[in-house]
């Protein structure tokens, strides 16, 4: 089957069959022992966010505006952050823009790449692949990705085809280089631009990386929609800004939030764009997320591994590590020591180091997506081996 979601294409070396979850271990206890946990997954599908619980006239606006208006604080730091920012007009990406033209070529497939500002008739910056003697452009759209790791560019041909660009903006090493699972050998210089996508497999590209309306052609995505913004994760404020304004007591307030929601949930929730754990009792399922090292691109898939979140009774979430309004912490150490400090009697302190928890239990792992590394949320003593 075709991968649609290419920078979390399986690496071809990771795909190698799990050894059956009957005789996986899980610190030297049988998997079988998470049971409990995985049965209780059936409570979930409600959690999941979703656009589709959102129609246009809910909308209220992308954070900028009416929520700030009452909570300005959360709001700045959000609208700084690389959920607000994993979609953009092409124009608002200055590092792009300042370092135009950006030329690559493919070693393998004799492509040149560049990168340039579109004809004085039509504003825009186009990417052109030529190959031989041919010549074939796509308008760009929109970049996808805040930078952090890559930009992939979603654009339109000449033809009005939609299509992800076959290469990608590296930007902190100001670089193009080919985008993750598009390595297919193009057979001429349109192949070579882009990977197509049919009307669905666009939508599905888009989903994770904006608010709503995810089922509109990429070319008519209105601007505050793109990015992942206030009501994707807390649902239409509408009803909210009511009570709120009118002073109701409804102690629901009328809006979400996923820092109510528990532990597993709470994985689920965040998992729906960053990798949803096995659920059920599908234990196979979860002896595969196990032995299949590219998992580490989807940190829920991964946490649910670990003795931490199995045995500390609901008490490790998402949120315990990570503030969603913002972007990652500089240090983790204050997390790990919440449970295992040296006065702390809910677990056991570490016998090696009394610092810097994540480089020797959460490695980072690269190999997975061109230029980027990947912090293994499977929280562990990592074998010497792996
Ligand atoms: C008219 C002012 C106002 C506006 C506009 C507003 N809020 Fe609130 N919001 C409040 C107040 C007041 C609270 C309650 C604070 C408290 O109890 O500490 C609150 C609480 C919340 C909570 C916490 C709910 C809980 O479970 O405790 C969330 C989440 C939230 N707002 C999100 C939003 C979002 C998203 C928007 C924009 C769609 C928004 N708010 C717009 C006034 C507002
Ligand atoms: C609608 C999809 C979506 C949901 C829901 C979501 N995220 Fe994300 N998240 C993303 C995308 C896309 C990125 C990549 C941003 C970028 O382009 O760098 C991201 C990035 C992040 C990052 C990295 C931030 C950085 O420093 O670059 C963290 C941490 C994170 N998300 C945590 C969470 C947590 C915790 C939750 C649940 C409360 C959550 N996310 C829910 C889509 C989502
Ligand atoms: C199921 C949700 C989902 C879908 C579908 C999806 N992405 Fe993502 N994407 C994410 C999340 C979550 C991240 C953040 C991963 C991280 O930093 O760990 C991400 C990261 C990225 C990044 C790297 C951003 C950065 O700088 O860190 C790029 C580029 C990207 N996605 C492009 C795409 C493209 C192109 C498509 C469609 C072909 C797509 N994504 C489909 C969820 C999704
Ligand atoms: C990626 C998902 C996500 C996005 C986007 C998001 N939030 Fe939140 N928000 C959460 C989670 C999760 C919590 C619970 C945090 C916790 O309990 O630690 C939360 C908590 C809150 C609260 C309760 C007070 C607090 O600090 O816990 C308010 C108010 C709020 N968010 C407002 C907003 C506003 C306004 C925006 C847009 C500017 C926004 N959120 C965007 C996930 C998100
Ligand atoms: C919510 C509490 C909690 C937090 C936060 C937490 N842990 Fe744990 N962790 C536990 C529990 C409970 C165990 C099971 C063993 C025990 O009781 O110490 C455990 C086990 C471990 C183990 C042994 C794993 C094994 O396979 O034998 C390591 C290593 C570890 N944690 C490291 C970390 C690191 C590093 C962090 C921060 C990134 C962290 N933990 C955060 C609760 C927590
Ligand atoms: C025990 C602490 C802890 C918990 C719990 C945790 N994370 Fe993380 N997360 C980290 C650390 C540490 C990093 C790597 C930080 C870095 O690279 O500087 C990270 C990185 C990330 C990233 C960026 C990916 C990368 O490596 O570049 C995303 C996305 C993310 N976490 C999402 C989540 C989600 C979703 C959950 C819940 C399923 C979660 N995290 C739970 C500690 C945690
Ligand atoms: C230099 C690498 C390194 C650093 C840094 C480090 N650890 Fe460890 N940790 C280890 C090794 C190796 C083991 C297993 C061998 C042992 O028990 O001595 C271990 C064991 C553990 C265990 C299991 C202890 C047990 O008895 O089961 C926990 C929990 C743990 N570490 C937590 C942490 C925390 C929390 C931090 C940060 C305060 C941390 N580690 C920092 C290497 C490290």
């Amino acid at each position: 089957m075709k991968t649609l979601h290419n920078p979390f294409k399986i690496n071809p070396s990771g795909q190698r069959q799990a050894a059956g979850w009957q005789r996986l271990t899980l610190s030297g206890k049988p998997l079988a022992r998470l049971l409990p946990v995985l049965l209780a997954a059936g409570l979930l599908p409600a959690a999941l966010p979703s656009t589709s619980s959102l129609s246009d006239s809910d909308s209220v606006d992308n954070g900028a505006g009416q929520c700030a208006a009452c909570h300005q604080e959360i709001a700045s730091r959000q609208l700084a952050s690389d959920h607000a920012h994993t979609m953009m007009k092409v124009e608002d990406i200055p590092e792009l823009m300042r370092a135009l033209p950006v030329e690559h070529l493919d070693q393998d497939s004799g492509v040149r790449y560049r990168i340039e500002r579109g004809d004085v008739q039509r504003a825009g910056v186009d990417l052109v692949a030529r190959m031989g003697t041919e010549e074939e452009r796509l308008q760009l759209l929109w970049g996808v990705g805040a930078g952090r790791k890559g930009i992939t560019f979603i654009g339109r041909s000449e033809q009005g085809a939609f299509g992800q660009s076959r290469v990608s903006w590296y930007q902190k090493i100001g670089k193009l280089d080919v985008t993750t699972g598009l390595e297919k050998r193009p057979v001429d210089a349109y192949d070579a631009l882009a990977g197509w996508l049919n009307p669905h497999e666009s939508a599905h590209c888009l989903s994770c990386h904006m608010t709503r309306n995810e089922n509109t052609p990429p070319d008519s995505i209105p601007e505050a929609d793109a990015g992942v913004h206030c009501e994707r994760c807390h649902g239409s404020g509408e009803q909210h800004i009511r009570a709120m304004a009118e002073e109701t007591d409804d102690p629901s307030r009328g809006i979400d939030n996923p820092g109510r929601l528990g532990a597993l949930e709470q994985v689920y929730f965040c998992g729906a764009c960053h990798g949803i754990p096995p659920g059920g009792a599908d234990l196979r399922a979860l002896g595969h997320a196990m032995a299949m090292d590219h998992s580490v691109r989807f940190p829920a898939e991964r946490l649910v591994l670990s003795r931490c979140y199995n045995e500390s009774g609901g008490r490790l979430k998402c949120t315990t590590c990570h503030d969603p309004h913002e972007n990652l912490a500089a240090s983790f150490d204050g997390n790990c020591l919440s449970c295992h400090g040296r006065q702390a009697d809910f677990a056991v302190p570490c016998p090696q180091s009394n610092n810097d928890c994540v480089g020797c239990h959460m490695p980072q792992e690269t190999g997975f997506m061109t230029h980027s590394a990947f912090a293994d949320h499977w929280i562990r003593v990592v074998p010497s081996s792996d």
